[in-house]
């Protein structure tokens, strides 16, 4: 780092490892918004260098930087000060990450999986080496969601957070519910924008909005990134069926990851979620992200913005180094640590709970023999389960060989009563097939 000589501004050096979309999109908001980004931090940000496993053609000559193709180079060059990681997935993104802390580099990264499954060995690292390491661009890309939780929120006791948290499947949800489309189709359409996954099926499956989710609920409840005690439902099961008799019921479906605060723990779990059509949260469509963070003292509030993209990315990248070089002279122990708590309070106090213990309301969809009799042994199996029923609806005009679906909303229940009662109802000889259940959250 140049130390300021008279009245000249002072200059930070950086590092970008990973030149594709968001390694593009930070330098080109360093080169647009150079004063403006000086003026806020008083520092001038130069590029000094940047690594991209392949080189071929670009006109690196034309480039304002050094350009490798080693990105230990980067990690460990002793001309730059603070290390940009964008290589993605979680090696060698690891290691690069710890030698550039071992070098005396502060970092910041985008990386959700690494943050998400190996967040607390970096951080012990960063923590060590009187290092910062910052992660907003690592969940819903352009919302700065990290410092809401982090600093806006800090004077609550956060209850809930339930944000559509992945791009891709809100894309292919919004196209099923508003055009009908197929499954398939939109997907294809959706790894066309750039939204997708290097492995699709992480936006799918759930995996994606499970690695964002799990750093959202350490900030928000001050515990353990605990990637593996996250439940984890993708988008894959849902049928245009399901999408029609939501929307009937009066509900959007949208793919949810919650952390709730219970007095016995926190649930954190991503999965299909019915809203009501005239929550906020239900309103946000296409690839867009939103986050709902509900605190004692604020009450609801609402994030809305893009979840990826190079541009609104590279805002949070570039805003997160903005950060870094504002502390710069700062002592490690004088830092916002990365989660906001202070470091002398044990952080494993608020159990994760396992899914028997979640609570909450359910959509029911059974197919069954149209003859008397039916509707009651099933309330009936409800009734003994303590499962209390919102509403029912049988579809007659989706009658087929005999059998009709059959709808039902119940109220909030407990995980492991409504287990046993399908498990019951799935046994009953008028009910073909299994029982479709999908969580409802009564979003305000
Ligand atoms: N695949 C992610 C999404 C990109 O679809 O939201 C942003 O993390």
């Amino acid at each position: 780092m140049n130390q300021p000589t008279g009245n000249t501004v002072k200059s930070v050096a950086i590092g970008i490892i990973g030149y594709g979309t968001v390694g593009q999109g930070v330098v080109e908001v360093l080169q647009k918004n150079a004063r403006e980004i000086e003026r806020r931090c008083g520092y001038h940000l130069q590029v000094k260098s940047v690594a991209r496993r392949d080189w071929s053609g670009t006109d690196t000559s034309a480039l304002p930087f050094t350009c490798v193709t080693d990105p230990f180079a980067v990690a460990g060059d002793p001309a730059v000060d603070i290390v940009i990681e964008l290589a993605g997935g979680e090696h060698p993104a690891r290691e690069l990450i710890e030698t550039a802390l071992k070098n005396g580099k502060h970092v910041i990264t985008a990386n959700k999986a690494l943050i998400a499954k190996h967040g607390e060995a970096l951080f012990a690292l960063a923590r060590e080496k009187g290092r910062e390491l910052t992660f907003e661009a690592a969940v819903a890309g352009g919302i700065p969601v990290i410092k809401v939780l982090r600093e806006g929120m800090s004077a609550n006791e956060v209850k809930r957070v339930a944000g559509i948290i992945n791009g891709t499947s809100n894309y292919i949800l919004t196209e099923m519910a508003q055009k009908g489309r197929d499954f398939a189709d939109v997907l294809k359409e959706a790894q066309a924008l750039g939204y997708a996954e290097a492995d699709p099926s992480f936006d799918i499956n759930g995996t994606d909005a499970a690695h964002k989710i799990t750093i959202l609920a350490s900030i928000a409840f001050g515990i353990p990134l605990q990637f593996d005690s996250v439940y984890i439902e993708g988008i894959d099961a849902l049928t245009p069926e399901d999408i029609q008799d939501a929307a009937e019921l009066g509900y959007s479906i949208k793919h949810l990851g919650l952390a709730v605060r219970r007095d016995n723990g926190v649930e954190i779990r991503v999965h299909p979620t019915l809203v009501p059509q005239n929550a906020l949260i239900a309103s946000v469509n296409g690839v867009m992200n939103a986050v709902q963070v509900q605190g004692n003292a604020v009450g609801n509030s609402l994030y809305y913005g893009p979840g990826a993209g190079k541009l609104p990315t590279a805002s949070a990248v570039v805003a997160d180094l903005i950060d870094v070089v504002r502390e710069l002279n700062l002592k490690g122990e004088d830092r916002l640590t990365e989660f906001g708590y202070s470091e002398v309070h044990d952080r494993s106090s608020l159990p994760v709970l396992p899914a028997e213990a979640f609570h909450s309301a359910y959509y029911l969809r059974l197919t069954v023999a149209d003859r008397a009799g039916v509707l009651a042994d099933i309330t009936r199996i409800l009734a003994d389960n303590s499962i209390s029923i919102n509403s029912v609806s049988q579809k007659n005009h989706r009658k087929n060989n005999g059998h009709i679906p059959l709808v039902l909303l119940t109220e909030v229940v407990n995980e492991a009563q409504m287990n046993r009662a399908c498990e019951q109802l799935a046994a009953l000889p008028a009910v073909s097939g299994a029982v479709k259940r999908i969580r409802v959250e009564n979003i305000e």
